[in-house]
């Protein structure tokens, strides 16, 4: 384990110093987020992974380490010890609350479990009819209602469906959020593959990626508090934000377009005075 986590490091300092001059944001931020305390190589076998994989672990529960394997939480390094505590490394004291374990947790109890990492989500779930409804009387959804537990994938708002969402209460409301988001995460596409365009012309453009970066993960924790009126307000507020980078990207595509029809400009100049030159110096011969 000492020698995956200092090969780790070593290629995590490599590849930071070598980079550091052209990484993109996204770059900086991904690196960043490796270096995190759950990040490390746990992702290789546990005796967590293969014990709750052997014939030991009832049928029903067996192929649990099998549906990780597929999550998005996997490729991330979360592991079974990251959710539900526990030493990885010792198979007699694994599951022993002395190192942290905390098994399964209640209904109710979910929310606190992945709210550890997913801080500014379980800020506003806690604050929303979902949330407040759980802790009341259970009967709210938890995230494991939406987003499955063991194999969590990329969220969109594909969740919001009327076999998912009209299950405790009418669907109406929920379409009208699902409109709002789609309204704004179609723009944020949009921005995005002009970006990816202005890059290929190679311009310069790091302040606008973080601008948007910043953006869409402020917008995309809005969803949570399942407030129709606040997701309809900041879908506005949104608006405005991301139609100060369109009329930016707007503006380079322009000033890019004046300088090719310029340099044609220039070109057409020098072609004529070249012509003018050649024809002068004929008659001059003749
Ligand atoms: C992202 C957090 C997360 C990770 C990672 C995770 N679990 Fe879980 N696990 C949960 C939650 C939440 C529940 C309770 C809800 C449920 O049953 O789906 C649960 C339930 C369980 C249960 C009880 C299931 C039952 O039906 O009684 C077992 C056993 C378990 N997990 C084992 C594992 C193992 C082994 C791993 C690693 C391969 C793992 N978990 C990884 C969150 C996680
Ligand atoms: C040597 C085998 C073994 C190891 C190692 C092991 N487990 Fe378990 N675990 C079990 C068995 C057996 C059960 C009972 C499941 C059953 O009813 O079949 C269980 C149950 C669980 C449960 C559900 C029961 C509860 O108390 O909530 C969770 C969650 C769980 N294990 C997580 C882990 C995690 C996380 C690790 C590593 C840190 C781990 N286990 C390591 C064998 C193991
Ligand atoms: C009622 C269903 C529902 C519940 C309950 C729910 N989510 Fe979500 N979650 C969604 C939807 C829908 C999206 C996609 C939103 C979007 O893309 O605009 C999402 C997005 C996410 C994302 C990705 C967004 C980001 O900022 O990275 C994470 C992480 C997440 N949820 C975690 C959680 C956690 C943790 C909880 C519990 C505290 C939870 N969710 C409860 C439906 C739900
Ligand atoms: C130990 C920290 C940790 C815990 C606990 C945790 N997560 Fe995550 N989660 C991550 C990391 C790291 C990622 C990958 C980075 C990202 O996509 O934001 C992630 C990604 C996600 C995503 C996909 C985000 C996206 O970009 O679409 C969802 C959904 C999610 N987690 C839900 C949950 C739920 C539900 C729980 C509890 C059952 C949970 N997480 C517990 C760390 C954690
Ligand atoms: C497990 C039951 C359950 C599920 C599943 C569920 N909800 Fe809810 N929802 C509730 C409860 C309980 C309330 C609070 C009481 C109320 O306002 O009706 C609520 C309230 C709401 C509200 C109104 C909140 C407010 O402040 O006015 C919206 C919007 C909403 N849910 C959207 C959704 C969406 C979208 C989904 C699917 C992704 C969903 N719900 C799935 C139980 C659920």
């Amino acid at each position: 384990m000492r020698v995956v986590i200092s090969v780790f490091l070593l290629l995590a300092a490599v590849s930071a110093g070598a980079s550091t001059a052209d990484a993109s944001y996204r770059d900086i931020f991904g690196k960043e987020f490796l270096t995190k305390p759950w990040a490390g190589g746990q992702v290789e076998e546990s005796v967590c992974i293969s014990c709750h994989a052997s014939d030991i672990i009832k049928p029903e529960i067996r192929d649990i380490p099998q549906e990780w394997k597929k999550s998005w939480h996997y490729h991330n390094n979360v592991s079974c010890e990251d959710c539900h505590g526990g030493d990885p490394e010792d198979a007699e004291m694994s599951m022993s609350p002395e190192r942290g374990f905390v098994g399964t947790p209640e209904y109710s109890e979910v929310p606190e479990m992945c709210g550890k990492c997913h801080i500014g989500i379980l800020k506003n779930y806690l604050e929303s009819g979902h949330g407040k409804a759980l802790k009341a009387s259970k009967t709210g959804p938890n995230c494991v209602t939406c987003h499955g537990s063991h194999d969590i994938q990329k969220a969109s708002i594909k969740i919001i469906n009327e076999a998912r969402c009209s299950r405790c209460h009418s669907y109406e409301r929920a379409k009208i959020m699902k409109q709002a988001l789609f309204l704004t995460e179609k723009k944020i596409r949009d921005i995005d593959n002009n970006l990816k365009r202005l890059k290929r012309e190679g311009v310069f453009t790091d302040e606008e990626d973080k601008s948007l970066f910043r953006t869409h993960a402020e917008y995309r924790t809005l969803f949570h508090t399942v407030n129709v009126g606040l997701v309809k307000k900041s879908t506005d507020k949104f608006a405005k934000k991301l139609g100060l980078i369109e009329d930016k990207i707007d503006k380079t595509f322009r000033e890019l377009e004046f300088r090719k029809n310029f340099s044609a400009f220039l070109m057409m100049v020098f072609i004529g005075m070249g012509i003018v030159v050649f024809m002068l110096a004929k008659t001059y011969k003749d």
